[in-house]
C-alpha cells in the first residue's frame, strides 16, 4: 500500500484518520468517481468493460452507504479510501483503476467544492424562507407602533413593519453573499492530479459538465491547495449568524415581562424545571449563543491557510469540521429564526403605550424649531432644558405651560399649538417622510422592493 513498512500507531491513526467527519461527503464522491470512471472510458484510459465493472460496483457501494450496512473498517483512514477499499472487494481488481489519473488531493478538493455549492445553495433558500416570513409579518404589522431604541434607550417611534424590514435587507444581503460563496465554489479541481497535472489525456470538461461545475480550475496547483470557497462560506455564514443573533437578542427582549412586546411560540419555548411560572426563550437565547462558534470557525479557518506554502499539506483535512459545523448550525437555526419567527405575537397595546413615551418626540420638537427658523444646536439646546424641567416635575412634555415653554424657547411658547400638535402620537411617525423613513408611505414603498428582491432572490 505504501512505502513505509510499520504498522501505524494507534494515536497517529486517530490523529491521521478523518472518517468520522468525512464520510457525509459519500454521496459526492461517489457522483464524482463515476463521472471520472466515464470520462476515463471515453477517452480510452479504460476499457468499456472496466467501466461499467466500475460502474456496477459503485452502485453496490451507494446501497450499502444508504442503506447504512456499509461496514468500515479500522483501518479506514477517509471516506475516499474506504470507498475504494469496499469497489475493490466488490468489483474485484477492476477497483483498483478508478484512480487512475486521479490523487486523493484533486479527489477531496472536488468533493468539497460539490459540498460547499450544495449546502452555500440550500443557505440561499433557507434564507429566502426567512425573508419570505419576514415580509408577511411586515406586511401584518406595518402600522404598529413601537419605540424606536439607540443604546437601547427609547430614541424615536417607528412601525414595527419597518423594525422588521431592517432584518429583511439582512438577510437580503447573506443571500447574495450564499450566491456568491456558491459561484466561487464552481470551478473543478479534479484533474490536477497530486498537485502537477497528470500524465493522462483527460477531458476535464466532460467532468466538470457532468458535476454541475461552471468551469474547470485554472492551475493545478491552486485546485488542490485552495480552500477559499470554504472561507466563502464560512464567512457568508458568520454573517448570516451574528445577524440571527441580534435578532434572537431582541426576542429574548421582547418576550420579557419588562418589555412584553412579544409572546413567543410554545414550540420554541421551554418550561422551567423548578419555577412554574417561567417560559424561557431557550431558541432565541441560542440564535445569540451560536453566532460566536460560526465566527470561530471562519477565524479558524483562516488559520489553518495561514502561510500554508503549496500545495495540499494534511493541515487542510482540518477544513471539514469547521464547514461542516457551521453547515449544521446555520440550517438550524435559520430554521429556528423561521419557526419563531412566523409563531410570535405582538402585543400591539405594549408597544403603543411604550411608543406614547413623549419624550422620544424631543427630536420632532427640536425639528419645529428649526423649521421655525432656530439653528438645529440651539434648537437642540433648548428642548434638552425643556425635557429636564419636565421630569424635574414630573410632568409631560404636552403639560408644559406657556411660561414654562417660554423659559426655554420664546420661540416654542409663541407656537404653542403647533408644540401639542407635534407631540401627538401620529405626527412623530408620519413626519418622518424621507426616503427609507418609517413614515408609512415609505413602509409601503419598502414592502414593495422587498417584494421585489424576494422574487428576485428565489429566481437567482
Ligand atoms: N482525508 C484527506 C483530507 O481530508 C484526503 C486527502 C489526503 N491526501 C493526502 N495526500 N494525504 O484532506
Amino acid at each position: 500500500m505504501s512505502r513505509l513498512d510499520q504498522s501505524h500507531h494507534a494515536d497517529f491513526h486517530r490523529l491521521n484518520a478523518s472518517l468520522a467527519f468525512d464520510r457525509r461527503l459519500w454521496p459526492q464522491d461517489l457522483a464524482q468517481s463515476r463521472a471520472h470512471a466515464r470520462m476515463l472510458a471515453d477517452r480510452g484510459i479504460l476499457t468499456s468493460a472496466d467501466r461499467d465493472a466500475l460502474l456496477a460496483g459503485l452502485d453496490a457501494v451507494e446501497r450499502e452507504l444508504s442503506e447504512e450496512r456499509f461496514a468500515f473498517e479500522q483501518g479506514d483512514e477517509d471516506i475516499h479510501m474506504a470507498i475504494e477499499r469496499r469497489l475493490t472487494e466488490i468489483a474485484g481488481p477492476v477497483g483498483g483503476r478508478l484512480h487512475t489519473a486521479r490523487s486523493r488531493n484533486d479527489q477531496v478538493a472536488t468533493d468539497l467544492a460539490m459540498y460547499a455549492r450544495e449546502r452555500a445553495r440550500a443557505a440561499q433558500t433557507a434564507i429566502a424562507a426567512l425573508m419570505s416570513t419576514l415580509l408577511a409579518r411586515a406586511e401584518e404589522h406595518a402600522d404598529w407602533p413601537m419605540p424606536g431604541y439607540t443604546h437601547l434607550q427609547r430614541a424615536q417611534p417607528v412601525y414595527l413593519g419597518h423594525h422588521l424590514l431592517a432584518y429583511f435587507w439582512m438577510f437580503a444581503r447573506d443571500h447574495g453573499r450564499f450566491a456568491f460563496a456558491e459561484h466561487e465554489a464552481g470551478r473543478l479541481p479534479l484533474g490536477a492530479g497530486a498537485l502537477a497535472g497528470v500524465n493522462f489525456d483527460i477531458d476535464r470538461g466532460q467532468v466538470a459538465r457532468e458535476l454541475g461545475f461552471r468551469d474547470v480550475a485554472a492551475n493545478s496547483i491552486d485546485a488542490v491547495s485552495g480552500r477559499d470557497f470554504v472561507l466563502d462560506y464560512l464567512g457568508a455564514a458568520a454573517t448570516c449568524a451574528t445577524h440571527l443573533s441580534r435578532l434572537g437578542a431582541e426576542l429574548v427582549l421582547w418576550s420579557s415581562s419588562e418589555f412584553g412586546f412579544c409572546e413567543l411560540p410554545d414550540e420554541w419555548s421551554s418550561g422551567s424545571s423548578i419555577m412554574p411560572q417561567k417560559k424561557n426563550p431557550d431558541a432565541a437565547e441560542l440564535l445569540r449563543g451560536k453566532a460566536p462558534r460560526m465566527v470561530g470557525h471562519l477565524a479558524a479557518m483562516h488559520g489553518v491557510m495561514h502561510a500554508l506554502p503549496l500545495a495540499y499539506n494534511k493541515d487542510l483535512q482540518e477544513d471539514k469540521e469547521h464547514l461542516f459545523d457551521a453547515v449544521d448550525t446555520l440550517e438550524l437555526t435559520l430554521a429556528a429564526a423561521t419557526g419563531m419567527l412566523a409563531g410570535v405575537s405582538f402585543r400591539r397595546e405594549r408597544m403603543r403605550e411604550a411608543a406614547s413615551d413623549e419624550l422620544i418626540a424631543a427630536t420632532d420638537l427640536a425639528d419645529l424649531l428649526v423649521r421655525l427658523g432656530v439653528p438645529f444646536r440651539e434648537a437642540h439646546g433648548a428642548v434638552a432644558g425643556l425635557v429636564r424641567a419636565a421630569l424635574e416635575r414630573g410632568a409631560k412634555l404636552s403639560e408644559m405651560g406657556a411660561d414654562e415653554l417660554a423659559a426655554h424657547s420664546s420661540v416654542l411658547a409663541a407656537h404653542a399649538s403647533e408644540v401639542q400638535a407635534t407631540l401627538s402620537q401620529s405626527s412623530w411617525l408620519e413626519s418622518k417622510v424621507s426616503e427609507g423613513g418609517t413614515s408609512l408611505e415609505r413602509v409601503r414603498e419598502q414592502l414593495r422592493a422587498a417584494r421585489e428582491t424576494l422574487d428576485r432572490a428565489r429566481a437567482g
